[in-house]
This record gives C-alpha cells, structure tokens and sequence, in this order.
C-alpha cells in the first residue's frame, strides 16, 4: 500500500499522505523539570532543543507547515518571574537560530498578539519574520500570545467594520470569508494537531482551525518529544481514515 505524495495532504488509495499542516501543543516542560528536580526555566531551556529536533524531522518529512503553540493568551497568568524567562529564551533563540534557519529555507512567521511582549522582542520578531520571508522549504508559525476565542472575536470585529463601512453585507459572510480574515489565511488547512503532557484539551488553540484535523495526546512530555516521536505521528496520521462528514 503506499501512501501520497510529501506534503500533498491528499488520499490515495483510503490512505492519508503527509500532512501538510501539523500543529502542535508543545505541554509538559514544567513536569519534566519537576521530576528532575530542576526549575521550570530549566524546562522550557530543553523544550526550546525538542523545537530544533521537531523542525528538522517535519522539514524532513516534506511537512509544508507546522504551527507550534508557544505562548498562550493565558500564559500570562504565571509568573513574573516565568514569564521573563519565557521572553528571554525566545530572544535567546531567535539570535542562536535565525541564521540556519534562513540557510535551510525555513520561513518564519507568527500568529497571536507578541507585539504584548514589548518593543524589543517585538522588533526582533518582525526582522527575523522578513529575513526569511521568501524561504518556501517549510513555514515555520509560531503562535506567540494567542488565543483561539481572541482570535475569532478580532475576525468578528473586522467582518463588522466591514459591514458598517459598507464593503460586506452581512449575508457575505460565509465560512470561507471567516477564514480569510483569521490569522492562519495564508497557511495550508490544518490536518494534523498534536498534544504532548498527557492533557486532553485544546486549550484556546485553533478551535476553528482544526475543524477536522486529527487529533493525537501524547503522554510524552514535551521536552522528550523527538523525532521517532513525530514520525511515529505522521505514521498514525497515515493510517487514519478521514472523511470530512462524507461516507
Ligand atoms: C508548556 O509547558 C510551555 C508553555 C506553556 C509556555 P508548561 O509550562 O505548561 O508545562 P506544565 O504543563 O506545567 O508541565
Ligand atoms: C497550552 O499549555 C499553551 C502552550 C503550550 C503554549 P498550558 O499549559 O498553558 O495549558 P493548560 O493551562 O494546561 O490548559
Ligand atoms: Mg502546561
């Protein structure tokens, strides 16, 4: 039996090819560093190697997207403290790995709200997002400061501005015209969402967005996430039937 084509997203034959857009909940680096007895920061360090060995494996693959939920609209909640090592590390990894990143035809791009995460972080993020923006090897999205409801209630304020000012009607706003106006437009419908930690929720993330994706919880804990892990996903994905409400 074989299954389609990279990246294609398509059946062949009743089997799933590669997905084209995985998505993942990257959960559990405060537990692993628990069970080590080490501080969260410690943690969220190891989860940012399980990000480096996650992208290659997809890139590999001839994955066309992965989303990856770094930041929730929520995570605010934590700490000070953890939410300073949060942006810290993302600034640490943006320096350490713009450069291979552009080399190997990653396109960075992100989703949420991160301009909340200061100037500084800010400007650094939209740089790397322009220096990479002709790279088409694999689009690399990261959900940074996102919420799925705050997404969908921004799509709603732009379809009403529309109405009021006259270039919509309300009847014109249809699924396909929502999805124009929600944050993941440009990217290949999401086939693939995958959970590490052992939760089963989707926590505020791409609620509209994973329609009909399938669904993967993991036990693992994200920062032993690697690529036997990921391929042992896809594998799973391959062998789903999807049917999209028909028969
Ligand atoms: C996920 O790991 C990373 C972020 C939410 C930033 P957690 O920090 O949520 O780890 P647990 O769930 O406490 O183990
Ligand atoms: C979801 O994990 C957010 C990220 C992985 C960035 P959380 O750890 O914030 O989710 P809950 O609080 O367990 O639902
Ligand atoms: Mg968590």
């Amino acid at each position: 039996m074989s299954a389609g084509a990279p990246g294609t997203g398509e059946t062949v034959a009743g089997e799933a090819a590669v997905p084209r857009h995985v998505a993942i909940i990257m959960d559990g680096n405060g537990r692993w560093a628990k069970r080590k007895g080490l501080p969260r920061v410690a943690g969220h360090r190891e989860g940012a190697e399980a990000v480096r060995r996650t992208l290659k494996a997809a890139v590999e693959a001839g994955v066309e997207c992965l989303t990856l939920y770094a930041f929730s609209s929520e995570n605010w909640r934590r700490s000070e403290e953890e939410v300073t090592d949060l942006k810290g590390l993302m600034r640490f990894y943006l320096e350490r790995e713009l450069e291979e990143l552009a080399r190997e035809g990653v396109k960075l791009r992100f989703i949420g709200e991160p301009s909340a995460f200061g100037p500084d972080l800010w400007e650094r993020l939209q740089l790397a997002a322009a220096k990479t923006a002709d790279n088409d090897k694999l689009i690399l999205n990261v959900a940074l400061n996102y919420g799925s409801q705050q997404e969908l209630a921004r799509a709603a304020q732009i379809l009403a501005q529309e109405v009021a000012d006259g270039v919509i009607t309300p009847e014109d706003i249809s699924v396909e015209k929502m999805g124009e106006v929600l944050q993941t437009a440009e990217l290949p419908p999401l086939d693939l969402l995958i959970r590490t930690s052992g939760e089963v929720r989707l926590s505020n993330f791409l609620l509209w967005q994973s329609a009909y994706a399938e669904l993967i919880f993991l036990d693992l804990l994200w920062p032993d996430f690697d690529k036997e892990a990921f391929n042992e996903a896809l594998s799973q994905f391959a062998g789903r039937q999807r049917r999209f409400g028909g028969r």
